[in-house]
């Protein structure tokens, strides 16, 4: 492990040190898994907050209390921050947590649990978009740049969590079995309720048709927007300017149309696609 400028660097992939440090990549890596565990896994800027507000409502049954009490950092933890070792070890069964990391870093106890696994992926192209404007508003990150500066950045990997193929291909093959279920942003934006009902199901936590709809219309964009328990309001504006680029954006799909023009649409997609070559993976927006 070493450490440059902003950024951690962990087995070759940056972690901002404002959230990160080498106190919690250690607790990370010795972390305790249990099997009731539920961990949301995804590349930055692909639903984790999202995934921080569904999780503790549908193992809860519907119950707001913790999504309107608790701050998405400490209700549904990132792992590999430091909030993680104040939080987890004194949380009761089960827990919720969410995960950047590729698959082959994940702590050994987790390999040997049963704990359960969403991933979810989304459109590169967006997740391209989506990070462009993160890393206006965050300042505990570099600067992006120009738009096309960013992109080169973003397709060479230099950027939070390495390549979006690498992470993408790590979760897929795994011997996990039954234990990961994948969705895509796309899936959750077309048909939340959908969605809703796999996750219920896959985490065998079956919902009343009352419950699963209050769990919808809290999810939506709009209410999460205005909830300060999840929209990062409650960080000081030097950290986050939310006036600058709000965190909740624009929650919609296909941004990247207003942003890529078609030269730097043909050069994203070349590259995703070769290195998407060596795996059978197909989603819906390749088609
Ligand atoms: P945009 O920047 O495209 O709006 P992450 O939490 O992984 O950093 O991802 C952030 C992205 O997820 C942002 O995308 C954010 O708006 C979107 N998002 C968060 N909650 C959402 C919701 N309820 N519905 C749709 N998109 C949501």
């Amino acid at each position: 492990m070493e450490k440059d400028g902003k950024y951690i660097v962990y087995h070759g992939l940056l972690c901002p040190k404002e959230t990160h440090s080498l106190d919690s990549l250690k607790y990370f890596e010795e972390f305790n898994v249990r099997d009731d565990d539920v961990i949301a896994i995804t590349y930055p800027k692909s639903g984790t907050i999202w995934m921080q507000e569904i999780l503790p409502l549908i193992l809860n049954g519907g119950d707001l209390t913790p999504v309107h009490t608790i701050p998405n950092w400490d209700r549904v933890p990132w792992l590999e921050e430091t909030r993680a070792a104040l939080v987890l070890d004194n949380k009761p069964s089960p827990r919720a947590m969410v995960s950047h990391m590729p698959y082959h870093l994940m702590p050994p106890t987790f390999f040997s649990s049963k704990a359960k696994v969403i991933y979810v992926a989304r459109n590169p192209k967006d997740v391209l978009v989506s990070s462009f404007y993160f890393h206006q508003m965050a300042r505990f990150l570099d600067d992006p740049g120009t738009f096309e500066e960013f992109l080169d950045k973003f397709l060479a990997g230099q950027v939070l969590f390495g390549k979006w193929t690498d992470h993408v291909k790590s979760w897929r093959k795994n011997d996990l079995g039954d234990r990961i279920l994948y969705v895509t942003y796309e899936e959750m934006v077309k048909d939340l309720r959908g969605a809703l009902a796999r996750f219920s199901k896959f985490l065998g936590r079956e919902l009343t048709e009352q419950s699963l709809e209050q769990i919808v219309s809290h999810c939506t964009f709009n209410t999460m927007k205005t909830n300060d328990m999840s929209n990062f309001s409650l960080i000081p504006q030097d950290i986050m300017d939310n006036k600058k680029s709000a965190f909740l954006r624009k929650g919609i799909v296909g941004d990247w149309k207003n942003h890529l023009s078609p030269e730097q649409e043909v050069k994203f997609n070349t590259v995703i696609k070769q290195e998407m070559a060596d795996s059978n993976i197909k989603f819906a927006w390749d088609e």
